[in-house]
């Protein structure tokens, strides 16, 4: 089994949390829990996919993330919080971390055609999803999941990388939603 293959194995049932905390049975509920993915997404990206590719030197992936964190700014309409990188136990973990967050462009299509379906979604702004869809459609995302097979990182290690990006994003929509709830009860 390729690396890639494994991780996927591994991290599937987080993969089904997380899609579930913020995307419910039919898709994002409303435009709230729409922005609350595109901010989780954006802590993400900040914190982690940054971190991952400075610590394996990958400077394309650099700039994926920088303008994965642009795109997501205009979405939301607003400058976004400064973000601290993580640090990262090693070269396998960073592998991990990307995996996840470069493999979810595989997901973007999906959401993208959902949202366009909810009566609320068609006036979405969709300029992260369309980065994201671009990148697995351009044969980058082909390209990262080959160099992440030949660089074999430790399992063990890729998947706590992996992992991490999943906790941290379901960590980030259960605030969401508990925040959304504190402010529906104010008013
Ligand atoms: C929010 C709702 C989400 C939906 C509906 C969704 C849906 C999907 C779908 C349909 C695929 C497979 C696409 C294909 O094989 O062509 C996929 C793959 C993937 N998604 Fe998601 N996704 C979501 C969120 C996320 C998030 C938040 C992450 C992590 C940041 C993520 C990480 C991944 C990864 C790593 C893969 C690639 C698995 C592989 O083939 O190795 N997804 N997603």
């Amino acid at each position: 089994m390729s690396i890639r293959q494994e991780l996927k194995a591994r991290s599937r049932a987080r993969h089904e949390d997380t899609e579930a905390l913020f995307w419910g049975d039919a898709g994002f509920a409303d435009a709230q829990a729409y922005a609350r993915y595109l901010r989780a997404m954006a802590h993400v990206h900040g914190s982690l996919g940054l971190a991952a590719a400075a610590l394996r030197g990958d400077l394309a992936e650099t700039r994926h993330h920088r303008d994965a964190l642009v795109a997501l700014s205009r979405d939301l309409g607003q400058a976004l919080p400064a973000v601290s990188p993580r640090s990262l136990a090693s070269e396998s973990e960073a592998w991990g971390v990307s995996y996840a967050l470069l493999g979810s462009c595989l997901g973007a299509q999906v959401l993208s055609r959902s949202l366009s379906t909810l009566p609320w979604g068609a006036a979405a702004a969709t300029t992260y999803l369309a980065h994201a869809g671009g990148f697995a459609k351009s044969g980058a995302l082909k390209q990262f999941f080959g160099a992440l097979d030949a660089a074999a990182p430790d399992a063990e290690q890729a998947t706590q990388g992996a992992h991490l990006v999943f906790d941290t994003l379901s960590e980030a929509a259960l605030a969401g939603r508990a925040a959304a709830k504190t402010g529906e009860m104010a008013q």
